[in-house]
């Protein structure tokens, strides 16, 4: 039996006719109506409409089955909706795929694995039936070939949504990797413009694109988990991300604490990294973060040597001390876009200001196998090092960078500052 909570959910979608099962089989085809619910009835597979389309498109998704306001965490055919009349179906294979398909046989999305994939944990023999589809109760939809080995899972192929335990990744080797794709409207799960993805050079770090252009950059993903914690109501909500930087790869995965109300990371339609939670009380998603957490924070808000400064109630852009507005008329009137310039110019020898606590400039020179003494003393070296900066990048090897140890994201610094690198 399916459970009243998810004939409700379902009921917002489209006619009700439930399925009972956490799992698809091959023989037993998923279709518009009928909804697989994860085994701790969490989670929802099946079909949905955004409304006002005309002729109704469907799209297979995973959505939230206890949450009366249809949130969806997964899309499969984002790009290739198919229309009602078309009577699309998901079905199992025998090779161990998921192929979307309507009644013509046009395939709007499929798997892609082969028969045989490397098998790190099968099942005993006697449990070799067949290729099966379970939706786990994370949300993560897992697909089995039939010696138990996974085939696919939808975490590993997101949409717009992070959830606890989903993984964004790159690797170092291969520059292959995960992200998040906005959908292009609240109502349109088709691919937008902004991503969220992590990028390996020349250190880890997170990105939010507007197509290709940055619009945030996130702080050097250092290796160490971070712990942020939130207060709703009485409970405390735990979120704990982690930035994993490992030999092969870099990582992002959160978790939130035991007992914690549904917490998802949504890349949303006007470009924001957010961290939503549910509230059960006014039955609404209720934002715990979100990045740029402010205009100010956005990429090159600031523009070349410029900051932005939060140690101030309203953040605002700043300029490097012994710099000054290229133009104090548009810099006063709130367009920061043209930054500073040096009040006077730099005689070689000049030495070092400290500046704790900002981030790195983007695009700087990484130079490894260093500590920090020597990175400074390597700088002052050179007359055409303005700057440097040190991290001790746990998994990898210390890195030196070359440029004005004060950033908020100018992203033309590299060309602006031609001088500041080795
Ligand atoms: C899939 O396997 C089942 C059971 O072995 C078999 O009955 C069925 O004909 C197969 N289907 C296809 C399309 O090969
Ligand atoms: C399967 O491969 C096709 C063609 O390369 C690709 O467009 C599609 O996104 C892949 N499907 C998945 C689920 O990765
Ligand atoms: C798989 O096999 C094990 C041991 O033989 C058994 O305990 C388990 O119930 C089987 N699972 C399924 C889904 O048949
Ligand atoms: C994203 O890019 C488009 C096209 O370049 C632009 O019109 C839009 O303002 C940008 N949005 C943001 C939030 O940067
Ligand atoms: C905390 O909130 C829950 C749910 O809103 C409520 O049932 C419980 O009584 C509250 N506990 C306290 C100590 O206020
Ligand atoms: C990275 O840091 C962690 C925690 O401090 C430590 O346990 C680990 O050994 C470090 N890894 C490397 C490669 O230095
Ligand atoms: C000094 O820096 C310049 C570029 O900024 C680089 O070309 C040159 O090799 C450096 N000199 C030394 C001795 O490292």
């Amino acid at each position: 039996m399916c459970s009243i909570s998810a004939c409700i959910a379902a009921l917002v979608l489209l006619p009700i006719l439930c399925v009972s099962d956490d799992r698809l089989v091959p023989g037993k085809p998923l279709s518009p109506g009928t909804t697989i619910i994860s085994d701790g009835g969490d989670f929802a597979l099946g079909f949905f409409s955004p409304s006002n389309s005309t002729p109704e498109k469907l799209y297979l998704g995973i959505w939230y089955n206890k949450v009366p306001r249809l949130t969806v965490v997964w899309v499969a055919n984002r790009a290739a909706p198919a229309i009602s009349s078309s009577a699309p179906s998901l079905v199992v294979t025998n090779s161990s795929n998921l192929v979307l398909s309507d009644v013509n046989g046009r395939v709007l999305w499929k798997t892609n694995t082969t028969n045989n994939p490397a098998s790190p944990s099968p099942l005993p023999l006697s449990n070799a039936t067949g290729a099966v589809a379970v939706l786990m109760n994370t949300g993560n939809l897992v697909l089995r070939s039939p010696n138990g080995a996974m085939a696919w899972q939808s975490f590993d192929d997101p949409t717009d949504t992070l959830l606890p335990g989903m993984k964004i990744w790159r690797s170092y080797k291969t520059q292959d990797g995960s992200r998040l794709v906005s959908w292009s409207s609240p109502e349109d799960p088709s691919p937008g413009s902004f991503s969220f993805s992590g990028e390996t050079h020349p250190v880890p770090q997170g990105f939010i694109l507007n197509g290709s252009r940055p619009i945030w950059r996130s702080p050097v993903w250092t290796g160490y988990t971070v712990s942020s914690q939130y207060f709703q109501a009485n409970t405390s909500i735990v979120v704990y991300m982690a930035f994993v930087d490992t030999v092969d790869e870099i990582s992002m995965v959160f978790t939130v604490s035991d007992g914690a109300p549904h917490v998802r990371c949504v890349i949303s339609v006007s470009g924001r990294f957010e961290v939503l939670v549910w509230n059960t009380e006014s039955a609404d998603w209720k934002l715990l973060t979100a990045w740029p957490s402010h205009e100010c924070n956005r990429y090159g808000y600031c523009g070349t040597s410029g900051y932005c400064d939060f140690t101030d109630a309203t953040p605002s852009c700043k300029c490097l001390d012994g710099f000054e507005p290229v133009d104090k008329g548009e810099w006063s009137s709130g367009r920061f876009s043209r930054g500073c310039r040096r009040k006077e110019p730099l005689r070689c020898g000049d030495g070092f200001l400290a500046l704790p606590g900002v981030q790195v400039p983007d695009k700087f020179v990484r130079i490894n196998n260093k500590n920090q003494e020597e990175c400074a003393a390597e700088c002052s070296g050179n007359c055409s090092c303005v700057a440097n900066a040190y991290a001790n990048l746990n998994s990898s090897v210390p890195c030196v960078d070359r440029r004005p140890a004060a950033d908020r994201h100018p992203e033309d610094w590299c060309e602006s500052l031609q001088h500041c690198w080795f």
